[in-house]
């Protein structure tokens, strides 16, 4: 496997970083992952762009790597040595603020920031799209800045491993009695008629696929509300699922012991499900290109 790091194509057991990375030291970074269509990126602006306001927000100067042109000539390459350009696969990006020695403060100079990207075939699970899942609710433990995708994902780690232990595919957490998100999934309710998610402030990621889903919806004439679901609602909504960039549409229909709507994927999270897959096969099979 071909993996990126620092400027150079390398294979995987030969990609170090130094012990001094803040990365490592202090998980004083951000990342993105991008869906990979045959060989081609899925709105590959949008990550871009939400990879440069993480980079402005903990103020590390974006490297030539974060420019649109810096990642397509990454991804092409990774691409094409690990045997990507048919169906599907991940693109995963990490800037770290680069090597110092440890303060917690910045260095009094920046030092080049680190850079680390791989890509990996990725199947969807078909069958449990279909199927539909369950999930277990867990409390929101993490900071006021959820907005950033940052590398810092122990509180994600700890509820997803708690939802796996539980036979469960994601945890909904829940902060001040409302649902926030998954733990590596933005998560949409029908109540009342009505599509709704958390609205994109700090308390959420705000996923691109959560984005391309509200923009499908209201193309179909489905009616969109951003205002979060209530924890004490989730026994009335008719539908939920869990959305990003690998989790696609994923319906939820049992949360812990309570079954949710008829106890089946719905009508809309189908529908929404099959237009992202119609999306995001669109124009496929040319070389790398940005489709957003
Ligand atoms: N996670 N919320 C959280 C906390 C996430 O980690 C993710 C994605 C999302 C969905 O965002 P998007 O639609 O842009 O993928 C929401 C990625 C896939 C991960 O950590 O692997």
């Amino acid at each position: 496997m071909t993996v990126y790091l620092n400027t150079r194509f390398i294979k995987k057991s030969e990609a170090t970083i130094s012990i001094e990375d803040r990365g490592f030291i202090f998980g004083d970074g951000v990342y993105e992952v991008w869906r990979i269509v045959n060989g081609q990126l899925f709105e590959h602006a949008r990550h871009l762009a939400r990879l440069e306001r993480g980079l402005r927000e903990l103020r590390i100067t974006p490297p030539a790597e974060a420019t649109r042109d810096g990642l397509l000539a990454i991804a092409e390459r990774l691409i094409e040595d690990n045997d990507l350009c048919e169906g599907e696969g991940t693109l995963y990006l990490e800037i770290t603020r680069g090597v110092a020695p440890r303060t917690h403060h910045f260095p009094a100079t920046a030092p080049a920031p680190t850079v680390f990207a791989f890509v990996n075939r990725f199947v969807p699970p078909e069958e449990l799209r279909a199927r539909g899942a369950t999930a277990t609710m867990l409390p929101d433990v993490r900071w006021l800045r959820c907005d950033i995708k940052t590398i810092q994902l122990l509180p994600n780690v700890m509820a997803k491993q708690q939802a796996q232990e539980r036979g469960a595919v994601e945890a909904i957490l829940i902060r001040d009695g409302v649902v926030t998100e998954g733990s590596h999934s933005n998560v949409m309710a029908v109540l009342d008629g009505e599509l709704r998610t958390h609205e994109a402030n700090n308390l959420i990621l705000r996923g691109i696929t959560r984005d391309v889903l509200l923009e499908i919806a209201q193309a179909e004439g489905i009616a969109v509300r951003e205002e979060a679901i209530l924890e004490s609602d989730l026994g009335r909504v008719s539908e939920l699922f869990v959305t990003g960039t690998t989790t696609d549409v994923t319906p939820i229909i049992r949360v812990d012991d309570r079954q949710i709507g008829t106890g089946t994927p719905g009508p809309i999270a189908k529908r929404l499900y099959a237009l992202l897959r119609e999306r995001m096969g669109a124009g496929a099979r040319q070389a790398v290109s940005a489709t957003g």
